[in-house]
């Protein structure tokens, strides 16, 4: 089946290499030639790194270029199976291209959209045949990152989700099903990451390197909060979170915090701009962590137990199963371990009480524990096993 991507930049150029490295002729068109260019040259020292590093052999180098036609023109996906768009995080300039797009591809082309913030349904609406729209939502490095999480909005038919879900999994992604809701699973679930860790700071627990040493020495995970927002970059992840907020029809539990809007409003975005949250030119500026064990136990916990409720709360609106939710966070962000796992090993009455205990001291919405978590605990119930 000859595989379209439609955009050219960081997420397309990705989609078509693991497109093309699973010998499918892939077809990827950017209005933009020169970002074209660009990608084809990063394309050759891709693939010239991987045979160096013996990763793969010189022929097939050869052969995964040689799958990919560069091209300016939609006409050439006129004989595509499926495209998956890539573009600009427009709705406007989406909709209109899913139109013209439809007009070039046959009737049982799969139309699929790379959006990370925009509902599928609203995409699909553009379609005259709409039932053949679908979320294909990838995570960036593409070839690295095994998650994808899949969106079948509520026109799409059940046999395009499942030709979409064989073919991402026997690309040998882990691809996960779930619903039409802002944020997905990943973009939803790990909200408390970033902002109960802002939330900490802002009350005066402690400072930035600090929280990220106890969630990293002490919580395992492979950055800590600060840093990867500094590497994401404060704008980049402001707009996301103020966007969850405002398509949760402002559930105070997805709040923005006034520390990152202002570090964005300085244009202190983080290592692309050399200082966010921390300082990038002079590292000698940045203030080392607090190693006190018992402070940096007390932070961990404060924010595992509010990303284990999120994804708690995920499973009980089922957005996701619970396996999806696990896997989305381990593959799709590197999290050590599954959240509903998590929950599990730390005792779901331990969750909970932690949980309740915050909601009675602060009063805010945003500490309110999932119905599901506080019926499970009443059965005495797990997630697995
Ligand atoms: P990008 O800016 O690197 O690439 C977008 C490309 O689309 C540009 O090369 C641009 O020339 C091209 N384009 C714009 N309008 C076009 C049109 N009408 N026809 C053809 N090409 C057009 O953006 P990126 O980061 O690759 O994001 C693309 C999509 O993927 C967005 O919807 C984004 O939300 C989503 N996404 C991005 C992730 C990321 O980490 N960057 C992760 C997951 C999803």
């Amino acid at each position: 089946m000859n595989v379209g991507v439609l955009g050219g930049g960081t997420m397309g150029l990705g989609i078509a290499q693991v497109s093309a490295q699973n010998g499918h002729k892939t077809i990827l068109v950017d209005i933009n030639k020169e970002v074209l260019d660009k990608s084809k040259t990063k394309l050759e020292k891709i693939m010239a790194r991987l045979v160096e590093k013996g990763k793969i052999l010189q022929d097939e180098s050869i052969a995964i270029q040689s799958n990919i036609v560069y091209s300016t023109n939609m006409q050439d996906f006129k004989d595509c199976g499926i495209v998956i768009e890539a573009i600009v995080e427009d709705f406007n300039i989406k909709s209109e291209v899913f139109s013209k797009l439809e007009s070039i591809v046959s009737k049982d082309c799969i139309l699929a959209s790379n959006t990370s913030s925009l509902s599928i349904a609203s995409i699909g609406s553009s379609l005259k045949i709409s039932n053949r729209i679908i979320g294909i939502h990838f995570f960036n490095p593409v070839p690295l990152m095994a998650l994808v999480e899949i969106i079948p909005s509520i026109q799409t038919s059940d046999l395009i989700l499942k030709n979409v879900k064989s073919l991402i999994d026997g690309w040998g992604k882990v691809a996960v099903v779930c619903k039409d809701t802002p944020g997905f699973i990943v973009n939803r679930v790990a909200r408390p990451f970033y902002g109960e860790a802002i939330r900490i700071y802002e009350e005066g627990i402690a400072d930035f390197a600090t929280i990220d040493w106890a969630m990293t020495e002490l919580g395992g995970f492979r950055m800590g909060p600060f840093t990867l927002m500094d590497y994401i970059g404060n704008d980049v992840n402001y707009t996301v979170t103020e966007t969850v907020f405002s398509a949760f029809y402002f559930d105070p539990r997805y709040k923005p915090s006034f520390t990152q809007k202002r570090y964005k409003e300085a244009g202190f975005f983080g290592r692309k701009s050399g200082k966010g949250f921390f300082d990038y030119n002079d590292e000698t500026l940045n203030v080392p962590p607090n190693k006190n064990r018992e402070l940096g136990e007390q932070i961990f916990e404060r924010i595992l137990v509010m990303l284990i409720n999120e994804a708690i709360d995920a499973l009980f609106l089922n957005i996701a199963s619970k396996e999806a939710i696990d896997l989305a966070m381990t593959k799709g962000v590197n999290y050590p371990k599954g959240l509903l796992m998590w929950a599990d090993e730390l005792g779901l009455d331990n969750v909970l009480s932690k949980l309740e205990s915050m909601f009675n001291e602060y009063g805010e919405d945003r500490y309110r524990p999932s119905p599901l978590l506080k019926r499970m605990v009443k059965s005495g119930t797990k997630f697995f096993r």
